[in-house]
């Protein structure tokens, strides 16, 4: 393996291009440094213009997120090692407008997240419920329930890879439903027929074909792809059961 390697990093500067273009920059390789080591070396040597998000280079804020080599990746868990002689193509992620040369706008995402109330929702007899009852408690068995969708960092990186999102961007998308189903899914929780209403709609459950790749990106193993085929067969049963309660019910 050569000790340097070579990355092209798409830019894109509003104020002087109307067109992104591409510009390489020859990168240090040790065994250990990650995409991110790469650009932080260009950032602080080479080219102190270049724009990026991060913050914990550890697999842990989500803000990392970039297409390398054509696919979503977190750039802090990505080593440079896993490309062999290079070059390594850098570019933002898929699917979201660019802002400025590896930064996306996250607008219509965080927008999205809110949709489905990402919130424990109290039952109305809950809601007076005094503090001198005590804590809420779960069992290991409830708690497994919904501990995986809770592990999502929010990185965007399914939907950088989802090609539904890609064709039609009102879909709300596969972190936003498996976080729904974090909280549909939490014993403590009363609000899955309103989160039903929204993932219902046209641009919801519904619009996912189950392709697939949201789960295969998935850089903690949450698994939205299942999270939306659960939640259908929930919609389909409670379709069901509509049809065939008493009239008025
Ligand atoms: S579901 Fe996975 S890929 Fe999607 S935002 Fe959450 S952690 Fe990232
Ligand atoms: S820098 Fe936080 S997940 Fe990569």
């Amino acid at each position: 393996m050569s000790d340097r390697i070579t990355l092209q990093v798409a830019r894109y500067r509003p104020e002087k291009a109307s067109e992104p273009f591409v510009q390489s920059y020859d990168v240090p390789c040790p065994r250990d440094w990650v995409i991110l080591d790469g650009l932080n070396y260009v950032k602080d040597r080479l080219d102190g213009t270049l724009s990026y998000r991060w913050s914990c280079r550890m697999g842990i804020c989500g803000s990392c997120g970039m297409m390398v080599n054509g696919e979503p990746k977190l750039t802090c868990a990505t080593f440079l090692s896993e490309y062999g002689s290079g070059p390594i193509r850098v570019e933002p992620l898929r699917n979201f407008p660019v802002i400025r040369d590896l930064i996306v706008d996250i607008g219509d995402f965080m927008r999205k997240l809110v949709r489905v109330k990402p919130w424990i929702v109290r039952a109305p007899t809950e809601e007076e419920r005094p503090l001198s009852d005590g804590e809420y408690r779960q069992t290991p068995q409830e708690l497994d329930e919904f501990k995986q969708f809770s592990m999502c960092i929010n990185c965007m990186l399914c939907y950088a890879a989802c090609p539904i999102y890609g064709l039609d961007p009102h879909f709300i998308g596969p972190a936003a439903i498996a976080l729904a189903q974090r909280y549909n899914l939490d014993s403590r929780d009363a609000g899955s027929q309103e989160r039903m209403e929204i993932l219902s709609e046209h641009d919801g459950i519904w619009g996912c074909t189950f392709v697939g790749e949201c789960t295969k990106v998935c850089p903690k193993h949450v698994d939205p792809a299942g999270a939306i085929q659960r939640y259908k067969l929930t919609a389909a049963v409670a379709t069901m059961k509509s049809f065939f309660a008493p009239r008025g019910a």
